[in-house]
Order: C-alpha cells, then structure tokens, then sequence
C-alpha cells in the first residue's frame, strides 16, 4: 500500500512517517520546500508521479492567533489545498484521509460535540478548517475527516512543550482554566490514521465520513499544566513550580476559542475498533519521549 502524505514535517507529519516505517508502509511525503500545498501544479506532479493508493492530508495552517492577520493564508492552506487534494482523489479514484479541528465548534455544548453536530467557529483558522471540510466532502465521496483536539508530541510547537520550557525557567505560571478539551497524543492519533489508512484498499468496504478521535477525557489547559508540571517534578526535572489558574479574559489573544470542544469518539471506536488513552497517559509518554 503506497500512501501519499501532507505535512511530513508536522507534529503529526512527523508521528505517521515514523511509525509507517517502522510497519514497513511505503509513504511519500514531500516537504513543505519540495511540495508548497498552494501551488496546485506542484501538487499534481508529484501525486500523479507517485500514484498512491490513498492520501493522508496532515497538512495545514495551525497558527491560530496568526490566522485573524493572514486569512488569504490560512484559506489556501486549509480550504483551497484540501478542496484540490480532493479532486485530485476523486479522479485517481483513491480515498483522502484529512484531518480537522475541535476549533470548527463554538464551544456552547457542555456534553461532548457529537460528528454531526453543527459546526460554528469562532475565529479565521476553524472556519478555513470547516470549509476545508465542506469542500472535501464535495469534491471526493472516498474521504474520511478525523476531527482531533489538543495535539502535543515531541516535535514542532505545542502546549505540552512550551509548558516543560516555562517550568523550567520560572516559579510561577499562570494558566488559562476556562476552556475544556481533550489533550491528543499525536503519535496515538497517527497509529489510528495509519491504521485505518492500510484498511483502505480491503474488504469490508470503509464507511466513509466524519469521525473525531481526541485524548480520552476532558481538562483545562490549567488542568494540563499543572499535570505536566507534576510529572517533570515526579522525574526531579524541575524545582518547586507553582501553577494558578486564570480566566481567559486575563489571557487575551487576537483569536476566539471554544470555552468547551470535548470529542465524543464512539464512532471510530465503533466503526473501527479504534479505543482512545487517557489524555494523562499519553502526556506521560510523550515526556518521557522528551531529551532531557
Ligand atoms: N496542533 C493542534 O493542537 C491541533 C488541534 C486540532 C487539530 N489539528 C489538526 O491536526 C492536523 C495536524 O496538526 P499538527 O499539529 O501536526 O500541525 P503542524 O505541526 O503545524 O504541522 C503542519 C504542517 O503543515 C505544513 N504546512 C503548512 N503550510 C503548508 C503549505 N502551504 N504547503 C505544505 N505544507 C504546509 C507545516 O509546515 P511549516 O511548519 O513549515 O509551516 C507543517 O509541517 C492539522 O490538520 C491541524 O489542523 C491540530
């Protein structure tokens, strides 16, 4: 099975090329400098040099402040490049995997938000993200969209990172404790993609559609921090740090968050026999992963 993927260089680009190699997949994944997403030629020259069975789109625009500035950018990332991938599927006659966002919901639910929930967001990237999924599921019927939440690994930028560095370097940190979501672990979201991705071309046929798969359980990012500040101290990494929870109005960014984007994950756990871990637990892993 030949896959195609976005984002190699990406948190969950860099979890899926990892472990794709340790299963024996074959996988091309371009990089950002080979494979500029808005440039549509580009794109094609190396999907139809490849002819892959499926593609994988861990690709997009994630810079959620920044995208209120730069939404001509995060559009073409994560609207128009998804909507080309798409096309291109449709008429090679393969499935798209492509992933989307607990920021495509608004956060007014106090029960987890359900795959067929009405999506409304709050600021530039989750609408790029929700219409990157309307134009997938228009343009290519063999998609699958798996919303997740929270990412953190090892690589790139996340909460998870940017906390161990701040634990570090001060006693104090304060955290935002009004918004509720599901810490992922993203090596544990790429095992899933991979693992549905290598179903693709075997009986039973896929059900295709939306399916969200985040960290089991729910938290604050105060809720977080003060779990991975307990842990590094647990593993005598850091001295006495002390965690307070704020409001977000004491943590103004230019971008809107949902005050509550818990996925309900039954449908992949049902569908594909796909379980979540306690977010804690993937956190646990995740720093022991960590150099240092
Ligand atoms: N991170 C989260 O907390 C979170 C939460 C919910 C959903 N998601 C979704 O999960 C997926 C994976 O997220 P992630 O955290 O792995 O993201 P990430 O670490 O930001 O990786 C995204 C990758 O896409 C690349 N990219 C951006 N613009 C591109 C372009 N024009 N052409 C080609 N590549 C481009 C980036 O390259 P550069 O780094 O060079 O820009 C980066 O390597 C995304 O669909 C995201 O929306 C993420």
């Amino acid at each position: 099975m030949k896959l195609f993927l976005t984002g190699g260089e990406g948190q969950l680009g860099t979890e899926l090329i990892r472990l794709a190699a340790a299963a024996g997949v074959e996988l091309a994944a371009p990089s950002m400098a080979a494979m500029d997403l808005t440039d549509p030629g580009r794109v094609e020259a190396l999907f139809s040099s490849f002819r892959p069975a499926a593609v994988i789109n861990a690709a997009a625009y994630t810079a959620v402040d920044r995208a209120e500035a730069e939404p001509q950018l995060a559009f073409a990332v994560n609207s128009a490049a998804p909507a080309h991938l798409a096309r291109l599927c449709a008429r090679a006659g393969i499935p798209l995997l492509h992933v989307s966002t607990d920021y495509v919901f608004d956060g007014r639910k106090r029960t987890p938000y359900l795959e067929e929930d009405p999506v409304c967001p709050l600021g530039v990237y989750g609408r790029s993200k929700a219409d990157g999924e309307a134009a997938v599921r228009r343009e290519v019927k063999e998609h699958l969209i798996i919303r997740t939440a929270w990412l953190y690994s090892p690589h790139g930028v996340n909460f998870l990172k940017t906390v161990v560095r701040l634990a570090s370097e001060r006693e104090e940190l304060r955290i935002v404790d009004d918004q509720i979501g599901s810490p992922t672990c993203a090596a544990d979201l790429a095992e899933a993609i991979l693992a549905i991705a290598c179903r693709c071309d075997r009986p039973p046929p896929i059900p295709w559609g939306t399916y969200h798969y985040c960290g089991r359980g729910e938290t604050s990012w105060f809720g977080l921090a003060a779990h991975i500040v307990a842990a590094l101290a647990a593993r005598r990494r850091i001295g006495p740090v002390r965690v307070a929870p704020i409001p977000t109005r004491d943590y103004p960014t230019p971008a809107a968050r949902p005050a509550y984007s818990v996925l309900d994950c039954s449908r992949i756990q049902a569908v594909f026999g796909i379980s979540t871990r306690p977010w804690q637990s993937g956190v646990e892993m995740t720093l022991d992963r960590l150099p240092g």
